[in-house]
């Protein structure tokens, strides 16, 4: 039976990963997978973290199972940290799950539960696992355009001729904040216009958000979120605590699915369930009481957003550092997006073969897109990254 298995076509960013640690080089930068580091290069335990664990550690009594949709405290706090209180609880139905990536994956099953014939326009490009896991479910994937290649900003002219087709049967796919892979960000007129265009068409929105505090601040990169929520019937939301809670590997997500009437909550949530419990029972849930902890601890959460905040700014001089250097170097302002873009990631514009000369000659690791993780720079790297830039023509 086995045997009859054929190989998976490899995820780029994790293969890149692997590539990475087998490098014996002592000079190799990692620049691939979404995974911010310090300037010592490393990928720290927030300190709230560490706080919140001491006190589980020292308060839980058990590990018995929690329920399908999580601890409900979860929800409660994180769709507060997401939406404040923009949309009525009682039209919210919540299931945490494995990470945002869990959360993706059950919105795309829940929107094939409604919908077998389901159609979801994605950002050109996105995030490679959207499309993957939406190919791997046999949903019908339609790219809108996104990205002007030219400028490195946002192409909002193509984004919205190609989504003139959108129906009401359909689901558009967007980036809360902190566009992965670009870095490059719709403005809040932009958004108006998009809503109007969603309301217009009555497909149904769904934001993927992993990256709140880690562009303009948090309420700034939840802000198209809840003008978002506040303005359409209807809209998913996965979340991600991952990166702004530095807890990659606890898996910690939340679904959110807002619905046009209450009365149609209950039926939502027990789907919700039905599918955590088909794919993997009861969600994880370490990560999801050390945020529950944080979130509702006064000091803990003042510190969080203390320690997120020097994560942020951090990134910004980096950005800023790299425009800087690139500027020098090549006497022009080419490069001037990066200060602009947000979040971990950039997309410099470059072809495959450039990114596989910067990982074999100069041990750079950025995907073959041209995806640059900002975070993984430091003061020192930004000007040898600058340089090898330069260097191979890019
Ligand atoms: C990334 O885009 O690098 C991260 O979201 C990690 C991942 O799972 O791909």
């Amino acid at each position: 039976m086995l045997n009859n298995l054929k190989e998976q076509p490899k995820d780029k960013i994790l293969g890149l990963m692997a590539l990475y640690r087998a490098d014996p080089r002592s000079t190799k930068l990692d620049l691939g997978v979404g995974v911010y580091k310090n300037d010592e290069g490393v990928t720290p335990v927030m300190r709230a973290v560490k706080a919140a664990e001491r006190i589980l550690v020292e308060e839980q009594t058990s590990k018995s199972y929690v329920g399908l949709a999580g601890d409900p405290a979860f929800a409660a706090v994180m769709s507060d940290l997401l939406l404040e209180k923009c949309v009525d609880r009682a039209r919210m139905a919540a299931v945490a799950t494995p990470g945002g990536t869990g959360a993706v994956r059950q919105a795309f099953e829940l929107i094939k539960l409604a919908n077998s014939d389901v159609r979801v326009f994605v950002s050109d490009p996105t995030w490679p696992n959207h499309v993957s896991i939406l190919g791997y479910l046999g949903i019908t994937v339609v790219n809108y355009r996104y990205f002007d290649t030219e400028n490195r900003a946002v192409d909002f002219d193509g984004m919205m001729e190609d989504l003139a087709d959108i129906t009401a049967q359909d689901v558009i796919l967007l980036h809360g904040c902190c566009h992965n892979p670009t870095g490059a960000n719709l403005n809040l007129t932009q958004w108006q216009t998009l809503i109007d265009l969603i309301n217009e068409k009555g497909c149904l929105p769904m934001i993927d958000i992993a990256y709140q505090g880690f562009g303009d601040g948090l309420d700034e990169d939840a802000a198209a979120t809840r003008l978002v929520a506040s303005s359409v019937p209807q809209l998913l939301i996965a979340a991600s605590c991952s990166k702004n809670f530095g807890i990659y590997r606890e898996r910690t997500g939340l679904l959110i699915a807002i619905n046009e009437n209450i009365g149609e909550t209950a039926v939502t949530q027990g789907n919700m369930n039905h599918l955590n419990r088909q794919n993997f029972s009861f969600p994880p849930d370490h990560g999801a009481r050390i945020v529950t902890k944080i979130l509702t601890d006064d000091a803990m959460k003042a510190d969080w957003i203390a320690e997120l905040e020097e994560m942020r700014l951090g990134m910004l001089t980096l950005r800023q550092g790299l425009a800087d250097e690139l500027q020098r170097l090549s006497g022009s302002n080419r490069f001037g997006f990066i200060a602009e873009h947000r979040g971990m990631f950039s997309q410099i514009g470059t072809t495959p073969d450039k990114v596989e000369k910067l990982r074999v000659e100069h041990a750079i690791y950025m995907v073959g897109d041209g995806r640059l993780n900002i975070a993984g720079l430091n003061a020192n790297s930004v000007r040898v990254l600058a340089e090898a830039i330069i260097e191979a023509g890019i």
